[in-house]
């Protein structure tokens, strides 16, 4: 379903009812004929009324999302090309968009029969001047989303670390990003020794991506982090088979970023943008790194592996590591599917965020993005938890508890002093893969932080220089 902000003689008129508005009587008596109660979720076509009737609990966002998401996905099946709907609040613009695009996404790339693009149109009507920049805004979020769910989606064999690379190269290309990538030879030389050691194994061989959005004058700059495990199946700490099945989602973090930088690219915000990205498989062969290795990073910690699972985090510490001295930023924002941990303490739709900056944390919680965050508390008991008694750190806390947790204070380690206030780390294990729909989200991946991050970067491009 296309979105535009033309108008339409011709088309179906789409109707939104809450208990409240669904008053009119002679209205409500010919939909109730029909069953139509304007209760959340429900729908109604009178083809002689030419209306699509939609029911929603109230006029919230959230609310709006999703019941577009169904309406969108009603109407593709039927057969009318034009749609028009008369929007009163313009706050309500990136919900409908998000509800209609992101609900109508499907990924058919593997199936032998496509799915036939009906070419119908939702005309959205408003009479505010900004109107049309406002929906191609939205626009522009939204399918920077789809776009980082199809590359979450690609089949693993297809979407190796120097695939991933390549789909940066193409993404600089056309968004006009600078695009710099360190091949296997280099992240040694850099000494990202933490990171090879978990990619080494693999015939696909690591790779280091950094992407650059500069404008001219930007007020701010942004550093975005992501875990691009390409394929995590656990290396020698094998996974059991079950939990094997959808690990090519593990490079959500890094596709993640790449769906930032591009929403704000061709937003055109005035914050310069940096995405560093570790893609890594985490595979076995005679050179795989083991459990009892000792791993030292690129900031000199020493890292004794007690898991090889817990691969994500010793990735992430060279990348944030590497990142911090390429680039002098504002804000320092990591994204990972990093622990199942997270999704205990959260449940899976819910993204956990943590770090030593509560403002920084509160400003993130207080983003209407529709997407749901959760803050998990350090404290210095679970600090603890890391230590390791041959070597700097370990990579898994040493009681079951708070992984989560334990997995930031990980990474805290590898983030600079003068960075401690600047850091958040976004664990998007739970909500960046979902086998059963739930809001605007269809199977396989959501596409999770790049709506919360677009948002929050629209924000502070705002803020005072
Ligand atoms: N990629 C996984 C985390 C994960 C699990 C993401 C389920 C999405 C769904 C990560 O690399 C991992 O395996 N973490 C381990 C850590 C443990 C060994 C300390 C985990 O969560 O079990
Ligand atoms: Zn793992
Ligand atoms: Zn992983």
């Amino acid at each position: 379903m296309k979105i535009v902000t033309s108008k339409s003689k011709k088309a179906i008129n789409v109707i939104l009812h809450t208990q409240k508005t669904f008053k009119k009587e002679n209205e409500k008596k010919l939909l109730k004929e029909f069953g139509f109660e304007a209760k959340d979720g429900q729908t109604l076509f009178l083809q002689n009324e030419n209306t699509f009737f939609l029911g929603c609990e109230d006029f919230e966002n959230d609310t709006l999302r999703a019941v577009f998401s169904t309406f969108a996905k009603e109407a593709s099946k039927m057969n009318f090309k034009n749609y028009s709907f008369k929007l009163e609040d313009v706050k309500n613009i990136s919900a409908i968009v998000e509800g209609v695009v992101l609900g109508t996404y499907s990924f058919d790339y593997y199936k032998s029969e496509k799915n036939k693009d009906k070419n119908i149109i939702l005309h959205l009507e408003n009479s505010s001047k900004n109107f049309s920049k406002l929906v191609n805004d939205a626009l522009i979020v939204a399918n920077a989303t789809n776009y980082t769910r199809t590359l979450v989606n690609m089949a693993p064999q297809e979407m190796n670390p120097s695939d991933l690379a390549n789909e940066a190269k193409k993404l600089a290309k056309t968004n006009s990003l600078e695009c710099t990538i360190l091949d296997e030879k280099e992240i040694e030389k850099e000494k990202m020794m933490s990171m090879h050691a978990v990619g080494r194994a693999s015939i696909h061989k690591p790779r280091l991506i950094h992407l650059a959005y500069k404008p001219k004058n930007p007020s701010k700059v942004v550093t975005l982090v992501g875990k691009g495990l390409t394929y995590d199946s656990g290396g020698l700490s094998l996974k059991p088979a079950t939990s094997m099945v959808t690990m090519k989602m593990d490079k959500a973090g890094a596709c993640a970023t790449l769906g930032m930088i591009k929403a704000i690219s061709e937003l055109g915000l005035n914050v310069e943008v940096h995405t560093f990205i570790g893609a890594a498989e985490n595979m076995v062969d005679g050179s795989a790194y083991k459990p009892d290795d000792i791993l030292i990073a690129k900031n000199g910690v020493s890292i004794e592996v007690r898991n090889t699972d817990a691969e994500g985090r010793l990735v992430l510490a060279d990348v944030l590591c590497y990142a911090q001295e390429k680039v002098k930023s504002d804000y320092i924002f990591d994204f990972a599917t990093l622990t199942g941990a997270c999704m205990v303490a959260l449940g899976s739709y819910t993204i956990g965020v943590m770090g030593h900056s509560s403002k920084l944390k509160h400003q993130i919680s207080s983003t209407p993005s529709g997407e749901f965050t959760g803050s998990l508390p350090f404290n210095k008991h679970l600090k603890k938890m890391i230590k390791s008694d041959v070597a700097d750190i370990s990579n898994i806390g040493n009681r079951p508890y708070g992984g989560a947790i334990t997995a930031a204070l990980f990474l805290d380690n590898f983030i600079e002093e003068k960075n401690k206030n600047k850091w958040l780390h976004f664990d998007i294990a739970g909500p960046a893969y979902t086998e059963s729909p739930w809001d605007c989200n269809v199977f396989g991946a959501t596409g999770a932080s790049v709506r919360l991050m677009s948002k929050f970067i629209k924000n502070i491009s705002k803020e005072e220089i």
